[in-house]
């Protein structure tokens, strides 16, 4: 029976990527295009500082975006060290569409793009070159809880006729090493669907998301009885009792079933996530484990 409520969810206050895709799951537009197009709005805002364009550089002082996209078919593309281009989810979508292959890295990546039309762009902002140029000062290398409020983006949308599709798409960590890739293009890390059951999707840090797979885990606790919420406080505990140095990160999840029910957990106070759905698009204060 084809879901009649299309919804949009995504990590944290971003409510111009949520209304993006919302009103377009609104107009009849598929999970799969309304998840790309929403992250988007994301990666092309050079104010926010942990996507796409005007993200943080390396300490090395390269920006590299890592991204991913499900569709319900339960298809997947990945890019992670991309370069060159804002729109990494973009990239990822032909990585999934145009080739035989789940993910493509560095230099891979980028000539990939560039063979797929993607306009070769300059990632690093005049503001990000000016925060990295303070940060050399110091090299201190302590990731913000919270960043400011701003982390990576993952979406999970449902459409008209009742399929999943699911995007992520990072900067990843500000200051990171050169070639760090986070968990935010990793599948079953910082995304995993599955249209007979729900999805998840994870932001903060990545090496605690990556060493759990929480968005899978998520997935398959919902595929056992678990509600969105319960699934995503089981993942969080699991980051909880596998760092002894919880306190010191923040880890959050998403999630949400085929009936439309939602969840959201995270270790630390102050994550957030928007939901839009009937015309309304608002933010929610997510439950937090301290
Ligand atoms: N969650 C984003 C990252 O750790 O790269």
């Amino acid at each position: 029976m084809p879901f009649l409520k299309p919804i949009c969810i995504a990590t944290w206050n971003f409510p111009n990527a949520s209304l993006r895709a919302g009103e377009m799951l609104a107009a009849g537009v598929s999970a799969l295009d309304a998840v790309e197009q929403g992250v988007m709005v994301e990666e092309a805002n050079v104010k926010n500082t942990t996507v796409g364009k005007g993200g943080a550089p390396d300490r090395e002082g390269n920006v590299t975006l890592d991204a991913c996209i499900m569709s319900p078919d339960g298809n997947a593309g990945a890019v992670v060290y991309l370069k060159h281009n804002t729109h990494a989810v973009s990239v990822a979508r032909k990585v999934m569409e145009e080739t035989p292959h789940v993910m493509l890295a560095g230099e891979g990546a980028d000539q990939f793009a560039k063979a797929q039309g993607f306009e070769r762009e300059e990632l690093l902002t005049e503001a990000s070159e000016k925060a990295y140029q303070e940060w050399l000062k110091k090299k201190e290398y302590k990731p913000i809880i919270n960043i400011e409020n701003h982390d990576t983006i993952g979406m999970l949308c449902i459409d008209q006729k009742g399929d999943l599709a699911g995007a992520c798409t990072s900067s990843g960590l500000s200051y990171k090493m050169n070639g760090r890739v986070g968990d935010s293009p990793i599948i079953g890390a910082g995304l995993f669907l599955d249209n007979e059951v729900g999805g998840a999707v994870a932001t903060g840090m990545g090496e605690a998301i990556l060493k759990t797979v929480g968005s899978f885990l998520i997935v398959e606790l919902m595929r056992q009885g678990k509600s969105p919420q319960e699934a995503c406080e089981a993942a969080i505990m699991r980051i909880i009792k596998q760092n002894p140095n919880y306190s010191d990160f923040q880890a959050a999840f998403i999630a949400i079933n085929k009936k439309g029910e939602i969840g959201s957990y995270c270790i630390q106070k102050g994550f957030s996530y928007m939901k839009y759905q009937d015309g309304t698009n608002k933010n929610i204060q997510s439950k937090f484990y301290l």
